[in-house]
């Protein structure tokens, strides 16, 4: 038997989770409401919130999980990538516990554990697999041979399809973060009404930046109120061709690499028409397709837990001299 605390803060939620022998009996979540007035994460507000949410909320998945300080047997963190502020509070945070506690300390890579959030369910994909990673800040295409054997076949050379998303709701005037807001509108909307040029992009690689300024091109030529009088339609068009060209890669990704459990993972897999294509690539090509329960797709504490359980198995600790870092490779 293995209990785990697990500490997530790399950008702007602050989560706990207790998980035991790779079962989620808590997963708590602090959400930072004071970016949206600035329009994005502001990195000096995160970690002065991260500060004050970091004790209830991690006493908070003790209680929920019913579990005492006594019975922890490991203390998990990220490690990187994120923002550096944030990511110093929950490793801080974590190496004290470790140290009062004399438990052993888990270092996990954000990355890794947003795919790996599809391995918490009972109905989770068999090895090897392929997940799209689609965060705020990535767009991956990974080759999973083992759960700590990942492996990036395709990524975004510029913006992720998180930013895509975000960035363009700017543009249609919708509050930071405008990913659920355009997913919101886009589902009374016709996907069809305007089309937007997709890249091509060599290898399973992908190109945001593009959409964002043919947007902003189609704007500027329309009459003052087309935003407002069109708004479904423009979201509802924007999200297909994010979601087209990111099915078209994992398409190609699953013919190159003939791997046919397929999942989802990150931020805008919360994304309700991403998830309905999934489901629909998977009927189309015969695919197994998976996609985390709706908690698990953010960022969340629960993905670094399950994370931290296959580390756990194979003694993968770290030493409490470890720091945090903003950027890091697999
Ligand atoms: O994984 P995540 O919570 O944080 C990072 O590690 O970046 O991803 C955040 C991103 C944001 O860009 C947000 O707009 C997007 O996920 N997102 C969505 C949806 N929910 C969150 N994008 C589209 N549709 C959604 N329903
Ligand atoms: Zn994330």
């Amino acid at each position: 038997m293995a209990t785990i605390l697990a500490i997530e803060s790399s950008c702007d939620e602050t989560s706990a989770s207790v998980c035991v022998d790779g079962k989620i009996l808590s997963n708590v979540i602090a959400s930072q409401a004071i970016h949206e007035q600035y329009g994005g994460v502001v990195p000096e507000l995160a970690s002065r919130a991260h500060m004050q949410n970091i004790v209830p909320v991690v006493d908070a998945a003790l209680v929920q999980a019913s579990c005492s300080r006594q019975a922890i047997d490991a203390v998990a963190f990220t490690q990187a990538p994120g923002l550096i502020g944030s990511l110093l509070v929950g490793a801080q945070f974590a190496k004290s516990v470790a140290l009062a506690l004399n438990k052993p300390l888990i270092a996990v890579h954000h990355m890794q554990a947003h795919v790996l959030a599809n391995l918490i369910a009972d109905d989770r994909p068999d090895f090897p697999f392929l997940c799209l990673t689609v965060s705020g800040g990535h767009t991956q295409i990974v080759l999973a041979k083992a759960p700590l054997v990942l492996e990036v076949i395709g990524e975004t050379i510029d913006d992720a399809a998180g930013e895509a998303f975000d960035k363009t709701a700017k543009l249609l005037r919708l509050p930071y973060p405008g990913g659920p807001l355009i997913d919101k509108y886009a589902q009374s909307g016709n996907p069809l009404k305007f089309k937007f040029a997709e890249p091509q992009i060599p290898k399973l690689d992908f190109s945001f930046s593009g959409l964002k300024t043919s947007v902003l091109y189609f704007l500027q030529k329309q009459e003052p109120n087309f935003i407002q009088d069109n708004l479904h339609d423009l979201c509802a068009s924007v999200q297909h061709t994010i979601i087209s060209i990111l099915i078209k890669k994992l398409k190609k990704a699953v013919q190159q690499t003939g791997v046919k459990n397929v999942c989802i993972a990150g931020g805008v897999s919360a994304n309700s028409g991403l998830r309905k294509a999934l489901v629909e690539s998977g009927i189309k090509y015969q695919w197994k397709t998976f996609i985390p329960s709706f908690e698990y797709c953010t960022d969340n504490a629960a993905m670094i837990a399950i994370t931290a359980f296959y580390k756990y198995q194979v003694q993968q600790f770290t030493t409490l001299d470890t720091s945090p870092t903003a950027r890091a490779e697999w």
